[in-house]
């Protein structure tokens, strides 16, 4: 038993200092253009969908079928998503190829309410999704969610339509660009 302790905490210290000699190395391949073995893939991908799980799971859903909500939610995407998320009628772009993981295309399928909330206000480590909570309310994340349970019904025409009628996104503001956005400068006053 005592050998097996010994050899245990022996084969614990060779594995930590073979890991610190493979980080300090730097033979580790980082750029995004060298994707992750199957294995790990999977792993990280668990360890994603069990943690938005976990965390999403007490949120409670406010009423998501409100036109206003889901107006404000359309200006709000047009805004901020659609560089990485893309929308109906939306070609690739030249970001979108190089993205790892590559962001879903939010017009293919409805995310959990619940979920999708979640993961738009604390955003996903080591990866693109930023965490808008930073700079948004709880008001205007849910306003996105509700969107998002209407997106994957819009044509391209439609699509077009709602964002021009959406009130505009007032963040943009902090970037002083408001008056350049072409879909913004319809409601300058
Ligand atoms: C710079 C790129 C980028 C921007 C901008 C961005 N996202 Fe994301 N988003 C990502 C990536 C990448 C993922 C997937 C991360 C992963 O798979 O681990 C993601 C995932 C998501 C998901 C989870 C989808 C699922 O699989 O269930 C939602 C919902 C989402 N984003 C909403 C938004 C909204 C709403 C905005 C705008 C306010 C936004 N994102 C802006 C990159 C982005």
């Amino acid at each position: 038993m005592k050998r097996f302790i010994i050899t245990l905490v022996v084969l614990c210290v060779v594995v930590i200092a073979g890991v610190g000699v493979f980080i300090v190395s730097g033979v580790y391949n980082i750029g995004a253009d060298a994707h992750h073995t199957r294995p790990v893939y999977a792993l990280m991908q668990a360890l994603r969908e069990r943690s938005i799980e976990h965390h999403a799971q007490g949120i409670v859903v406010p009423k998501l079928d409100d036109p206003q909500l889901i107006l404000k939610g359309a200006g709000q995407y047009a805004a901020m998503c659609t560089g990485c998320h893309l929308a109906p009628g939306m070609a690739e772009n030249e970001m979108r190829p190089g993205l790892y993981p590559k962001p879903p295309q939010l017009s293919k399928f409805r995310p959990d309410p619940r979920e999708a909330f979640w993961v738009i206000k604390h955003g996903i480590k080591m990866s693109a999704m930023p965490a808008w909570g930073a700079s948004h309310d709880d008001a205007t994340i849910w306003s996105m969610v509700a969107f998002l349970q209407k997106l994957p019904d819009l044509s391209p025409a439609q699509y077009k339509d709602i964002v021009a009628k959406a009130p505009p996104d007032e963040d943009m503001d902090m970037h002083g660009d408001a008056d350049h956005h072409p879909d913004a400068a319809e409601h300058q006053p």
